[in-house]
């Protein structure tokens, strides 16, 4: 029988195309994710960028700030997921978990650190992380800084307070490891990565972002074992369901571009809003029937 490794990518259920495998998987606990981090190392300083910064010089003009706009909310994200993540690491349960959590922090620290070097040698857009930050800040949009400047931040505090308080814990990995990086992020990084390895350039680029989703299927498989655990409690279960219906309409918003109408129809480098919200759902109700919790119904915003 297969292990759930190998059915998976890094162990997160929502790669498994064969939805009968996923009503009763065995998920990856703390202590094999950290494992299989340690068997996954990779420095964001040792990848090649030289054809990146060739290749960014043949890029049509017309199409850079797009480029440069779709990245900006990764770079100022992986900034907000780093710092925003202290208060977990201060909740755990046991040291699996415990070393598993600084695993994750790091990861993130490392994808920032990716980011700025990018934005400066490929985009020369420099001068330190912080005035590099404030720069792509312009690029993001209110749903955006909803999110990750009001909702994950409010998140972490609670936890930071009160590090014991479960109901704060599954609020906080609900917002984090299931909206923000599973819905989110990932699908933002397919289509991405796909855009460029269509067009056979960036390969800096790409080879750094496929390390980063890699990691990143890593902490949304802790997500999933975590919130599963969790929502055994069907006190806990509500909890979460309320906190997706609230989160949920917010990210809906947060892939389309500025000046977009986020229920209307939009492209992200040129796929289609109907494509890009499917994979973000098809992901999301993966992992919500291993968790054994129904999607919510959701209202617009
Ligand atoms: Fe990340
Ligand atoms: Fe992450």
């Amino acid at each position: 029988m297969a292990t759930l490794l190998e059915l998976t990518s890094q162990g997160d259920v929502a790669t498994i195309s064969d939805e009968s495998k996923l009503a009763n998987i065995e998920l990856q606990r703390p202590q094999q994710l950290y494992e299989l981090w340690e068997r996954q190392p990779w420095s964001a300083h040792a990848i090649d960028l030289s054809q990146d910064i060739e290749d960014w010089k043949q890029f049509p003009e017309s199409e850079k700030g797009d480029v440069i706009w779709g990245l900006s909310s990764f770079f100022v994200g992986e900034e907000r997921v780093t710092t925003q993540f202290s208060g977990l690491v201060m909740a755990y349960d046991d040291q699996s978990e415990e070393a598993f959590l600084t695993t994750q922090q790091v990861d993130e620290a490392r994808h920032t650190q990716f980011f700025a070097r990018y934005y400066e040698e490929v985009f020369s857009i420099g001068d330190g992380i912080e005035a590099q930050l404030e720069r792509v800040r312009a690029d993001v949009n209110e749903g955006f800084l909803s999110l990750f400047d009001e909702h994950l931040v409010n998140a972490c505090k609670q936890l930071v307070d009160h590090p014991d308080d479960m109901e704060a814990k599954v609020d906080f990995v609900t917002t984090y490891h299931m909206v923000i990086e599973g819905t989110l992020a990932l699908t933002g990084q397919f289509f991405i990565t796909d855009f460029f390895e269509n067009r056979g350039i960036m390969p800096g680029f790409v080879d750094g972002f496929k390390k980063i989703s890699q990691d990143e299927h890593r902490h949304v498989a802790y997500g999933t074992w975590f919130l599963k655990e969790a929502c055994k409690d069907p006190a806990l279960a509500s909890r979460m369901q309320a906190k997706l219906a609230e989160l949920l309409p917010i990210a809906a918003t947060v892939l389309v571009p500025k000046g977009a109408d986020p229920f209307g129809e939009w492209t992200l480098l040129g796929y289609d809003s109907a494509k890009v919200n499917e994979f973000a759902f098809t992901a999301l109700s993966r992992r919500l029937r291993v968790i054994g919790v129904g999607l919510p119904e959701v209202a617009p915003a």
